[in-house]
């Protein structure tokens, strides 16, 4: 084998082994954490059972101010379908999907969390002001993939603690 042919192969050898790399890191960093060291979620029970279960969607600030969005999605919505969040501090996403993969993306930001069944997706958001940001589902999941839709309502931060737990998840009384 000469060298021509010998660094042909070399460069190609190398080139295969580069297309796994890269598709293991196109995979969203928090989705990984998430795979490590979890019992994985079986799906058919997210709405009977757990920490995704229905009255447990929504948003939740702990006693030491930290505040925690649990989202599902799902063919052809995100449960809850408006989530209220305050402005100014880390807001900490953990979202899951009951069927199909699906991304949440927050439109005007740059966020883009792909949500896959059977693991738990995390990912810290913050947004600087007040205002409603539309999001969408970026990963084509069927039919109904292009309506599936939903908003995310940021207060100021000093309203958000003064609303009543049953106001916390949605839009509603805003
Ligand atoms: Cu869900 Cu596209």
């Amino acid at each position: 084998m000469n060298w021509r042919k010998l660094r042909t192969v070399l460069l190609t050898a190398l080139f295969l082994c580069l297309i796994p790399a890269t598709r293991y890191y196109q995979i969203d960093q928090p989705i990984l954490r998430s795979l490590e060291g979890r019992r994985p979620l079986d799906p058919a029970e997210l709405h009977l059972a757990g920490e995704f279960v229905e009255n447990n969607l929504g948003t939740e600030m702990d006693s030491n101010g930290s505040v925690t969005v649990r989202m599902l999605a799902q063919q052809y919505l995100f449960i809850p379908h408006c989530i209220l969040v305050p402005a100014g501090i880390p807001v900490h996403l953990r979202i899951t999907s009951a069927d199909a993969v699906h991304s949440f993306a927050i439109e005007g930001t740059g966020y883009n969390v792909k949500v896959l069944p059977g693991t738990v997706s995390e990912t810290q958001l913050q947004f600087p002001t007040a205002g409603v940001y539309k999001t969408a589902c970026r990963e084509f999941c069927g039919a109904g993939h292009y309506a599936m839709r939903s908003e995310v309502k940021v207060v100021p931060r000093e309203q958000f603690p003064a609303l009543r737990p049953d106001e916390r998840g949605n839009c509603g009384a805003q």
